[in-house]
């Protein structure tokens, strides 16, 4: 199959490479003249565990190139991928679709021979239905579907999550544009990931559907972890021993402090507004959004309980980034959680793995450290907020020797109160009793 990418964010980059490594030939199309001369020279613009060894060996293949042009992909292609960012529109909420219809009518002006429109990007529900309109006015003679394939990959772990999904969802109603799409899928049967055909406008609901879910899980467990500090019950224990239930499943039932990225937020924003453009309310999910916004910044608060007021005191972050192995800082929790602490006084001090080149943009009035240990030296309190494996087994003794006061908080549970306890610190988590 011969395919064209059009857009190479995190979503395009990704699979376009993951299709190039299972045998087809893939084109990836970005506006962005600069970020394909990178992509030529081998430079990955985002950092995703893996994704450089897959992009090289593939170039090298010669199954995956880059342009800035995607009028000869196009035309070559038996199926071209639209997989353009998707922001929040500013002021509203809604989705901001430029990116997607100017992608359309370009795509329209390009298309030749018999070929499958496809819609990886998260949309709302009827973009499909606009996208076609736009090409049949654009282009009345083309043959082509216009189908919505949602993708369900995770930022850090996208490749695994690309090759051995869960399932697929392929959205159309047409039996020639099924027939492309299951034979771009076809590696994955092996796999044994389901294809499901749907109708287009229940794949594009699907997408939000899942996020929306998986956000209220989320949020569900982050309340219960604070009943359960109340009445001094172990979340953890309350999410595995509720998980064991095949009816709930285990995972996304961590409690911590509030989902981020470039997802979650996004969506379950744009969801609600696409059931009040219905007349429907989606009571649920309003109330997610909610609570969960206003838990990021209440983590400032939990800090200053464990650590006492904090006017001139240094507060020592460790993670900025919304989640582990991504430089990704979109709606991280850390941005409201140290402009709280900065509002009460502190003084923050931070370390990120590999994300502080971002995290400069959006936190710009914080020090900066190159390790754990340099930014606990003289803190009165240090937070984890984001679970990298490398603040997981943290030499105790030396981070104790270099603080002014030993108290950690641990916004991903990560430590034992009782190894905390036995190290001398004062320890806060969440859900959990220390
Ligand atoms: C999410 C979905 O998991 C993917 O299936 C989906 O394809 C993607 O959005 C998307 O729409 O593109 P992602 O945002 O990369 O993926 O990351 P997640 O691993 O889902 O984490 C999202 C947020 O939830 C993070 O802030 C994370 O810390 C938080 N989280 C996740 C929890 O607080 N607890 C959990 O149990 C799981």
């Amino acid at each position: 199959m011969r395919i064209a990418m059009i857009g190479t964010g995190y979503v395009g980059l990704v699979s376009g490479a993951c299709f190039a490594d299972f045998g087809h030939h893939v084109t990836c199309v970005d506006k962005d003249a600069g970020k394909i001369e990178a992509l030529r020279r081998g430079e990955i613009p985002i950092f995703e565990p893996g994704l450089d060894a897959l992009v090289a060996s593939n170039v090298k293949a010669r199954r995956l190139d880059f342009t800035t042009d995607l009028t000869g992909p196009v035309a070559d292609a038996d199926a071209v991928f639209i997989a353009v960012g998707t922001p929040s529109r500013r002021g509203d909420g809604h989705a901001d679709l430029t990116y997607v219809y100017s992608a359309a009518r370009e795509i329209a002006a390009a298309l030749s021979g018999f070929t499958v429109v496809v819609t990886k990007s998260t949309v709302p529900v009827g973009t499909g239905d606009e996208v076609e309109r736009l090409i049949r006015e654009a282009n009345p003679s083309a043959d082509v579907v216009v189908a919505s394939n949602p993708e369900f990959l995770r930022e850090g772990a996208a490749i695994r999550d690309f090759k051995f999904p869960d399932r697929i969802v392929v959205g159309t109603d047409d039996e020639r544009g099924r027939k492309v799409l299951g034979e771009v899928y076809r590696p994955l049967s092996l796999n044994q990931a389901p294809l499901m055909y749907t109708a287009r406008r229940t794949a594009e609901l699907i997408k939000y559907a899942a996020n929306a879910f998986l956000a209220t899980k989320i949020t569900f467990i982050n309340e219960i972890a604070d009943l359960s500090e109340k009445v001094g019950a172990d979340v953890q224990q309350v999410a595995r021993g509720i998980g064991l239930d095949n009816r709930i499943g285990s995972k996304f039932l961590h409690a911590g402090p509030g989902f981020g990225g470039s997802c979650f937020p996004k969506d379950t924003r744009a969801l609600v507004k696409i059931a009040q453009d219905h007349d429907v309310q989606l009571r649920i999910v309003e109330a997610v959004l909610g609570v969960n916004d206003n838990r990021k910044r209440a983590m400032a608060r939990k800090v200053s309980n464990a650590a006492g007021n904090l006017r001139g005191k240094t507060v020592a972050v460790l993670g900025l980034t919304f989640k582990p192995d991504t430089d990704d800082m979109r709606e991280a929790p850390s941005i409201p959680l140290v402009t709280g602490l900065l509002d009460m006084g502190a003084k923050v001090r931070a370390h990120d793995p590999v994300g502080m080149e971002q995290a400069k943009k959006e936190l710009p009035d914080i020090e900066y450290c190159d390790d754990p240990y340099e930014c606990v030296k003289g803190a009165d309190a240090m937070v984890i907020v984001t679970e990298w494996v490398q603040f997981r087994a943290l030499d105790l003794d030396r981070i104790k020797g270099a603080m002014a006061q030993p108290v950690v908080v641990d916004l991903r549970n990560i430590y034992r109160a009782d190894d905390m306890a036995a190290h001398g610190f004062i320890y806060e988590s969440v859900g959990r009793r220390g």
